[in-house]
């Protein structure tokens, strides 16, 4: 009887399209497969230099959506402001204005700008951990180092600053530092010239944010200019940052094999350098989907949503602290998490790896990074298992049947009953700013305010006698589970 009741059951997951089960075992304790201690609060924000005043003083959503973090976390997530308008940016002490440029257009961001000392009160004011990023490309030590020394005095949570913004585009953007040779070796040696002078200038170590390149490791990777560090310059180094756009449409950006492997190539030799060599931390200083502020059919998604979450997550287990989604200028942002008006899909991908990580001392991917189903857990500070996120990366495009997986997770306690919040929408290309089918444990986010909305909603599974419970995720859903 049992087997012809299994059988059916097959037979109809079959026509339902449900594919053969993924098993993944729960580890009772952290370590093992590809794991890292996580951060308090992994998941940050970078703001575009010459935007954050905007975003602070003149988004309403800005602090709500942080904050929404803080409640899951107790923490509230680290910010980074800067980008290629920080390279465009010189110090005025004599402003009373957060910053001062003009721009035909609002859509635009400026081609040079001025700021004052209240940008950084603005930045001390925020309650997190915050990075701030300086002008190198404009070869103004002098100016850099009065801002430099503004910061330490006014933004009270200062983690890093860092000294210029994607230096292997100096030349290509006409930037004075990068005059005669420019390369890999030659940013090295400024960088390590401007990290000493800017460090002594300011009287403190572990402060900088070294690195800050877009362009892939080796040759644009922190292990060169590890190489090239003295031990002076080493000391005022805080830990080792790198941009990453993965680009690509709402598919492959999704896709977990994709992303997985991303990061394992990408990063992974590089932030085993920094750890080999040098103890510091590696973070991920600057990403999103897709760069130039994003593309209109790839980056507002629930694809891309997703890819947020997945990207994170396998980020952090292989040991990249923290991470820090780019916001560029306000009304003109596809990738954006919120805006004046609407929110962004990828604030809800975000919110389910938040949610994964809350309060968590480690994490570990089990999968292995070739499929297109992941999973991840987070454990407490003894090493007990808190939480699993399982995540069906199949694309869905909206039309047609679509797909299911099934997952097993196996090494739970028998007879028990776990409760999950599932993160789904109509389609891999539902908008949260083009009708409201996204949703986090039945829950939205308002737009302009970024107040939740709906009734949270949990599921209820029962674990069978054997440690066993199945779950049915569709292509382009995830699942967080409290163990
Ligand atoms: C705030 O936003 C409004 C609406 O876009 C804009 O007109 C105004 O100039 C902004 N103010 C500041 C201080 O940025
Ligand atoms: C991350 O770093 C820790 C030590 O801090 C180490 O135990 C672990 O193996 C590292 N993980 C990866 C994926 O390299
Ligand atoms: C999402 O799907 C539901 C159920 O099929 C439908 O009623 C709703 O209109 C869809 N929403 C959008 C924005 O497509
Ligand atoms: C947010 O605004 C968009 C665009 O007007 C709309 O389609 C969507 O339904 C709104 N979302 C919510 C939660 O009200």
């Amino acid at each position: 009887m049992a087997r012809i009741a299994q059988l059916g059951a097959l037979c109809a997951a079959i026509a339902q399209g449900v594919q053969a089960a993924v098993t993944f075992e729960i580890p009772s304790r952290a370590g093992g497969y590809l794991h890292a201690p996580l951060d308090p609060a992994p998941v940050g924000i970078s703001f575009e230099f010459f935007a954050f005043p905007s975003y602070f003083t003149n988004v309403t959503a800005t602090e709500q959506c942080l904050s929404n973090w803080k409640d899951l976390t107790g923490v509230w997530p680290p910010i980074r402001i800067g980008g290629t308008t920080q390279d465009r940016a010189q110090y005025d002490a004599s402003t009373s204005a957060y910053v001062v440029y003009s721009v035909a257009n609002p859509a635009d961001a400026p081609m040079t700008l001025t700021f004052g000392p209240r940008f950084m009160t603005l930045a001390g004011e925020y309650p997190g951990r915050v990075v701030v990023g300086l002008n190198r490309g404009k070869n103004n030590i002098d100016n850099t180092i009065a801002a430099a020394k503004v910061a330490v005095s006014e933004v009270t949570n200062l983690l890093a600053i860092e000294l210029g913004n994607e230096p292997e585009y100096y030349p290509k953007d006409g930037q004075p530092i990068a005059g005669g040779t420019w390369n890999p070796s030659v940013d090295a040696d400024s960088q390590v010239k401007w990290i000493t002078q800017v460090g002594n200038a300011i009287g403190k170590q572990n402060i900088i944010q070294a690195g800050n390149w877009n362009q892939p490791p080796p040759q644009w990777g922190a292990a060169q200019l590890i190489a090239k560090e003295t031990a002076e310059s080493r000391q005022y180094v805080r830990h080792y940052a790198h941009h990453n756009y993965p680009g690509g449409d709402v598919q492959k950006l999704q896709t977990h094999s994709q992303t997985a492997s991303n990061v394992r190539s990408m990063f992974a030799a590089d932030v085993a350098a920094v750890k080999q060599q040098t103890g510091k931390e590696y973070i991920l200083g600057e990403t999103n989907s897709v760069s130039g502020g994003g593309a209109a059919g790839v980056s507002p998604t629930f694809g891309a949503a997703l890819w947020t979450m997945d990207y994170v997550l396998r980020a952090a287990a292989h040991n990249i602290s923290r991470t820090y989604f780019h916001h560029g200028t306000v009304g003109n942002c596809q990738y954006c998490f919120w805006g004046r008006y609407s929110m962004g899909a990828p604030y809800y991908g975000a919110t389910a790896a938040v949610a994964l990580a809350a309060g968590a001392a480690s994490i570990a991917a089990l999968d292995d990074g070739t499929s297109n189903y992941a999973a991840y857990v987070a454990f407490d500070s003894e090493g007990a298992p808190l939480r699993a996120l399982l995540y069906n990366s199949d694309y869905y495009s909206g039309s047609g049947g679509r797909s299911a997986q099934q997952f097993v997770l196996t090494g739970l306690g028998g007879g028990s009953s776990v409760k999950a919040k599932r993160l789904t929408a109509n389609s891999s290309l539902s908008r949260a700013d083009r009708g409201n089918d996204i949703s986090f444990g039945g829950q939205y986010w308002t737009n302009g305010t970024c107040v939740v909305g709906g009734d949270e909603v949990f599921e209820t599974a029962k674990v069978g006698s054997d440690g066993r419970v199945t779950f049915n995720l569709k292509a382009a859903e995830a699942l967080l589970v409290y163990l």
